[in-house]
């Protein structure tokens, strides 16, 4: 069977493929041509996750799934949520030089805010917003935890060298990959795409 990952992000395609398994070949929005980027607008990663998988969906008609994922901290309301990868843009007028300096600043801005806060409470959250044979299905995974007083460990990437997963003393940005997908929000609800992709083959073998 063959779905349409609507990422443009290949190390994950790869990742999602390798879970999968040969029954499922998947397909990059390069593979239809399309290399144009789909605005995230919306309040919630579920609008988010599905925008994305409808806007594929209706422009090509092919079964299809998007993901999206944030970090939500308990004190504050929840954010950076579904404004996670530009947190500090958010209310400022600071233009970053590239992505990584972005990514400082992200954090520089979440440790600011919770400074002298009683509670570090965290967890990061992955939607994914499946469109099989035109209905929608939504997968949830979650990781629960807390924020550090400082950065530290070099692995991963975005929130990982202050976010230490629940049970665990080390920070994300401290594990190995092989660790962190063990228990990662991200690898949880790919895992129950996968699951229910298995279980309903009745949806698409006909
Ligand atoms: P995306 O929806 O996977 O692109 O994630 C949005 C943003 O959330 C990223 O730019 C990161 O800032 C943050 N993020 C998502 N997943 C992780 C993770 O596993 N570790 C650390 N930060 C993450």
């Amino acid at each position: 069977m063959e779905l349409v990952f609507v990422t443009g992000n290949i190390y994950k395609l790869r990742e999602i493929q390798h879970l999968l398994g040969k029954d499922f070949k998947l397909k990059s929005l390069r593979d239809l041509g399309f290399e144009d980027e789909i605005p995230e607008i919306h309040p919630t990663l579920e609008q988010n996750a599905f925008a994305k998988a409808s806007f594929i969906h209706d422009r090509f008609s092919v079964d299809c799934f998007a993901d999206d994922t944030g970090l939500e901290v308990e004190i504050l309301n929840n954010r950076p949520g579904v404004y996670s990868a530009r947190f500090a843009e958010i209310d400022s007028d600071r233009k970053f030089k590239n992505s990584s300096e972005l990514t400082e600043a992200n954090i520089d801005k979440l440790l600011g805010m919770l400074k002298e806060k009683h509670s570090r409470k965290a967890r990061f959250r992955t939607v994914i917003s499946l469109i099989l044979k035109g209905e929608e299905f939504l997968f949830e995974g979650i990781s629960e935890g807390r924020i550090t007083e400082e950065k530290r460990g070099e692995e991963g990437f975005g929130y990982d060298p202050v976010f230490v997963p629940e049970g665990y003393e080390k920070t994300f940005a401290e594990m190995t990959l092989g660790e962190k997908n063990k228990i990662s929000h991200r690898a949880r609800a790919f895992e129950r795409l996968v699951d229910f992709l298995r279980s309903r083959k009745d949806l698409y073998t006909k």
